[in-house]
């Protein structure tokens, strides 16, 4: 017997996204959580975020969201040997979401398609399965797509976490290269802090009440204040080993895109990982929320589609939440952005000091 043909190296070599059509100002929400447009401003970064109409459902976004992948890399769908869906908010635990996505795009049916639930973390996980799998033979171009409709799930009484989320879809284009594009992959998670953030309840305990104890559907909820400070003692040295594995120091880093979970946890990060002053840090939180699975690849798509960042800098990307579960790598930006579809960015809002 023979094993697969292996290749020496992948990259990124494109990305695309799209938004939640609805742009959903912080005094839209305050009422109902006994809050403020200030308070969010101030202990999030968040101005706006964005929202997906009802009809609009997550697999619409990610449909989106890898057409315009898949079409700025330039290749046929039918190209596409893997298909990766990272979502927390598809509603069915069977079938998964990727195999309808892939369909839509017309992957075709050779074509392998699972989802990967690691909530924040899922699109950066995908990302290090992809280059795995390109590396080992196991497929040749392998599509990303991290999407949300988060506000499926949102209870506009909570105040932990309602005024944080936002919905969208990012995708990225994986093959491969003859010079390494994307650096080993430094993932895990920690259960011990399993409750922190994640849905309220069961499904089962939805279904299983007794009628006189009705449970409400289950909805988002976190204990911020544990997450935060998980964010700010346990990531930064895994940050810094992604990149001491990749042969590199902090001032190599151009461009840092972590997972948009609020600004105070982006400039934290960015402080406590010795980054050279002049990094280019992604900072699309402060107008389309978090976007869990769906805020890397949508903040990369926006650093290039805006000119702020440029095609082979290199970045750090780094993903984390419920799990509690994380992963890190350093890419290299992709040459190709796609074209942004309807529920586009507004322009950017100004950043503000938290
Ligand atoms: C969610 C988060 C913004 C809450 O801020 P916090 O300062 O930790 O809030 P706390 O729960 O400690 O409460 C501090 C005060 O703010 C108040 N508060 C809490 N939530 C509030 C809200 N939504 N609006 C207004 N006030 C609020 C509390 O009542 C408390 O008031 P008090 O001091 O008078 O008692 C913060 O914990 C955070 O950023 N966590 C990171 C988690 C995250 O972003 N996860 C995303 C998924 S990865």
């Amino acid at each position: 017997m023979r094993s697969a043909t292996t290749t020496t190296a992948s990259r990124i070599i494109s990305v695309g996204g799209v938004r939640g059509d609805l742009v959903v100002p912080n005094d839209d929400l305050v009422g109902s959580i006994d809050s403020s447009d200030e308070w969010i401003r101030r202990r999030t970064g968040i101005v706006t975020r964005r929202h997906a109409r009802k009809e609009v459902l997550v697999e619409d976004l990610a449909e989106q969201a890898g057409r315009s992948a898949i079409e700025a890399a330039g290749i046929d769908p039918e190209q596409v040997d893997v298909v990766i869906v990272a979502s927390i908010s598809w509603m069915q635990t069977t079938p998964a979401m990727a195999p309808l996505v892939a369909h839509r795009l017309g992957t075709g049916p050779g074509t392998a398609a699972f989802d990967a639930n690691a909530a924040c973390a899922g699109y950066c996980y995908g990302i290090g399965q992809a280059d795995a799998m390109i590396r080992s033979g196991l497929a040749r171009h392998v599509l990303v797509i991290g999407a949300e409709k988060i506000s499926d799930f949102i209870e506009p009484t909570d105040r932990t976490m309602s005024f944080i989320m936002g919905d969208g879809s990012g995708a990225a284009l994986v093959g491969p290269s003859d010079t390494p594009g994307i650096g080993p992959t430094v993932w895990g998670s920690d259960g011990r802090l399993n409750g922190a953030i994640g849905l309220t309840h069961s499904w089962l305990d939805f279904k299983y009440a007794a009628d006189d104890e009705r449970v409400p559907w289950p909805t988002a909820r976190q204990d911020g204040p544990s997450v935060y400070r998980w964010t700010q003692t346990a990531l930064p040295e895994l940050a810094l080993k992604a990149i001491a594995d990749a042969g590199l120091t902090p001032k190599d880093i151009e461009v840092f895109v972590p997972h948009q979970a609020n600004l105070r946890i982006v400039e934290g990060l960015h402080d406590r990982l010795g980054l050279a002053d002049d990094v280019i840090v992604a900072r699309d939180i402060v107008d389309t929320g978090n976007t869990s699975s769906a805020s890397v690849p949508l903040a990369t798509e926006r650093l290039l589609r805006e000119g702020l960042a440029q095609p082979g800098q290199i970045a750090l990307q780094f993903g984390f939440g419920a799990g509690l579960a994380y992963a890190a790598q350093v890419v290299r930006l992709p040459e190709h952005v796609g074209v942004a579809g309807p529920g586009a960015p507004v322009p950017v809002a100004e950043p503000v000091a938290v």
